[in-house]
């Protein structure tokens, strides 16, 4: 458990509590391993119409039980967990097909109509659901093709949330202020009753992380804590009423660490005001953003000066933000953990951080904290966003 950044926040607690107790705790939970399919265009016709979508004689079980043996074995059953593996029902989903505002919530499909994120499964209890997946908040759908690894920033689980509840009556109105503030791209994953939601990260080159979360909840020592992390989340996910078998969470773990960025990065900025970018970046960035994929060691959230709720939340909370990986970062805006800030250059101007900024992705106001370079001039931040811009 010494992967635990934090053994005090509710979820190293919760952890610490069931994970691996032997005779009790979540080890007692039956393994699952689930018949599920993904949707596709048929599907999505019988949702629009409002019918319930039926999982079909053809949808074969998650697993057929053997043992991987080859690392690519791994990772090929990890991408059936990533996209088939449901966490959960989500009957919201089917009533945004019944109302035609999926696209505009961001359940979009490829050209070929798969939907990826969304699946039709039979529950724990025998019952046909339609369900989420890992994809539905991982997968970005551009130009008609699937990005696996991409945050779906389109996506408005909150407003999705809100119509279901709106429309079954269920609607309580401190979640409802909390899910309609959130926006595309950002999800409330905690237990707490903070307001901390934060945007969808992008999955690329998650091996060389230091520490999982933007809040750096988890200390990533070995894959094994990132197995056990997707273990945990996918049996809080069920009500813990099942767990995956562990071959699942490892498999998925290997899929993870084999995501890249599709594209290289873009080289249209001028070398040479890259290099004076890269120069600037290695006095003012590297002390905290010097590992390979532009992370680094945990920085107390006081140093950091952006909203700590994140940071300081009593559910994953650590007292510290890791300094974001860089990988791809042009294509990884809105920025930091809160997803306010809209480009590259608004990061380091100082206008943002002046009460009648216009220009948050969250209404208007200063976007406050992580000042680092919006004291240069602008060339000199010019210079350090061409650099970004190849990273
Ligand atoms: C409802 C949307 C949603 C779903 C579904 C979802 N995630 Fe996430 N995921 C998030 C958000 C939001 C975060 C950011 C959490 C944070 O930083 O505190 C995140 C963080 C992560 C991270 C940590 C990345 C990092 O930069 O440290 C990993 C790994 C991850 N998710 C994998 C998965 C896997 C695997 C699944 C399926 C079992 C899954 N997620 C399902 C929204 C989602
Ligand atoms: C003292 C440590 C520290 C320094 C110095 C620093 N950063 Fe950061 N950086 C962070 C942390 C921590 C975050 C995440 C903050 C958050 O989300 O609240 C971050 C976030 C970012 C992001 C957001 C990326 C995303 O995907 O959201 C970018 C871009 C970035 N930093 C670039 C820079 C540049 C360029 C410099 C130098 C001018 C710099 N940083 C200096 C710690 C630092």
């Amino acid at each position: 458990m010494h992967s635990l950044a934090n053994p005090d926040n509710l979820y190293s607690a919760m952890r610490l509590a069931a994970y691996g107790r032997g005779r009790t705790g979540w080890d007692v939970l039956p393994a699952w391993n689930p018949s599920s399919r993904e949707l596709g265009v048929d599907d999505l016709a019988s949702l629009e119409a409002g019918r319930p979508v039926r999982l079909g004689p053809a949808a074969a079980r998650l697993w057929d039980g053997t043992r991987p043996e080859t690392m690519d074995a791994w990772v090929k059953l990890g991408r059936e967990v990533f996209f088939r593996y449901p966490l959960r029902p989500e009957p919201a989903a089917q009533l945004a097909f019944a109302t035609r505002t999926a696209d505009e919530l961001g359940l979009e499909h490829d050209r070929n109509g798969r939907v990826p994120g969304l699946v039709a499964y039979r529950d724990v209890d025998g019952g046909e659901q339609l369900g989420i997946t890992c994809a539905l908040c991982h997968t970005a759908i551009e130009r008609g093709e699937v990005v696996v690894g991409r945050a779906r920033r389109t996506l408005d689980y909150g407003a999705m949330r809100l119509a279901y509840d709106r429309a079954t009556g269920e609607l309580n109105h401190k979640l409802a202020a909390r899910m309609s503030s959130w926006g595309p791209g950002r999800a409330d994953i905690t237990e707490d009753d903070d307001q901390d939601p934060v945007s969808i990260p992008d999955l690329w080159r998650l091996r060389e992380l230091r520490n999982l979360t933007q809040a750096a909840t988890i200390v990533h020592d070995s894959p094994l804590a990132l197995a056990i992390r997707q273990e945990t989340q996918m049996l809080h996910a069920s009500g813990e009423r099942v767990r995956p078998p562990r071959e699942l969470a490892w498999a998925l773990a290997m899929y993870l660490y084999s995501l890249e960025p599709p594209e290289p990065a873009e080289q249209r900025e001028s070398p040479a005001l890259a290099m004076r970018g890269r120069a600037l970046f290695a006095l003012y960035c590297d002390s905290c953003h010097g590992d390979s994929n532009g992370s680094g060691r945990a920085v107390l959230a006081a140093r950091i000066g952006t909203d700590p709720a994140l940071a300081n939340g009593r559910a994953r909370g650590t007292g510290k933000y890791r300094p974001a990986p860089l990988v791809a970062v042009a294509k990884a805006g809105p920025y930091l953990h809160s997803g306010d800030v809209v480009s590259l250059e608004d990061l380091l101007d100082p206008l943002r951080l002046q009460p009648d900024f216009s220009r948050s992705a969250h209404g208007p106001g200063a976007i406050v904290g992580h000042e680092f370079g919006t004291d240069l001039p602008l060339q000199d931040r010019a210079a350090v966003v061409a650099w970004l811009r190849t990273l």
